[in-house]
């Protein structure tokens, strides 16, 4: 291997020879993250307005209500969702770069001190609880999907709304953003040596190749995903609080 010389290696922050307009991608996501994530909280501490009729806010679900609880039920239940999300490889990669400008885009130059060990050492070492928060955070698949369920059902009869056609979406994608996270793969394709060699590996190999081109859209359904969250909750609680009548399609 070649030792890059450290005046080569060393370039002053944003330095870069890029002519294109690098900054416009850092900055968007920037932008489209904070907005995010500011509503999210606010909703999540506002305790009311997230069930109406069979609609529930995803925010909320799945809801626990223990009485010595006096706040909003939604915190406690979104740490592990929230860590799941902070954790993503595609979120680190937007935020490391849009908030953390390090680096702020591809082949442009970083303000960055001597003794960094980026995620080899704390506290960046606990992006690699990744993992361990998707396990977690598969339980909560089953409990969006009987959301969506129960949004099918008005006063006793099956019936579609606008609620239910938002839910169902917003269950789609947060379903395609978990199955298309890189732990998944491993989850399913992982510690394997021979695919071919047993049935069961040959059934791991055709869900690690589905996983595998789920993951080539991960991007997508990490906006996609957290867009129809804030979407969900903000529809529920635009019916729940009366501003907006919920339109019954069928
Ligand atoms: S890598 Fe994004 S959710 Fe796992």
């Amino acid at each position: 291997m070649v030792a890059v010389p450290d005046q080569l290696r060393r370039t002053s922050f944003a330095a870069t020879e890029r002519r294109d307009l690098w900054w416009v991608a850092p900055l968007a996501q920037g932008l489209m993250l904070a907005v995010f994530i500011c509503y999210a909280n606010w909703a999540a501490f506002q305790g009311r307005y997230y069930r109406v009729g069979g609609y529930l806010s995803p925010l909320y679900s799945p809801l626990i209500k223990p009485a010595w609880f006096p706040y909003s039920p939604a915190l406690l239940i979104l740490i592990p969702p929230v860590l799941f999300r902070a954790t993503c490889y595609y979120y680190r990669k937007a935020y490391y770069r849009s908030y953390f400008l390090d680096p702020p885009a591809c082949a442009v130059g970083e303000a960055r001190g001597k003794g960094y060990r980026g995620e080899t050492a704390f506290p960046l070492i606990l992006q690699n609880l990744h993992r361990y928060l998707f396990y977690i955070t598969l339980f909560y698949l089953p409990f969006l999907w009987h959301d969506a369920y129960e949004a099918t059902w008005f006063a006793g009869s099956f019936g579609i709304g606008v609620g239910t056609l938002v839910l169902l979406a917003n269950t789609v994608a947060l379903t395609l953003y978990s199955l298309s996270c890189h732990s998944c793969r491993h989850l399913v394709g992982g510690n394997l040596d021979c695919f071919s060699c047993s049935q069961f590996n040959q059934t791991r190999h055709t869900l690690w190749k589905g996983a595998s081109a789920l993951n080539e859209h991960h991007m997508l359904f990490a906006w996609l995903s957290f867009f129809s969250v804030c979407s969900a909750d903000l529809y529920v609680r635009l019916v729940a609080a009366g501003v907006i009548t919920d339109l019954r399609l069928l």
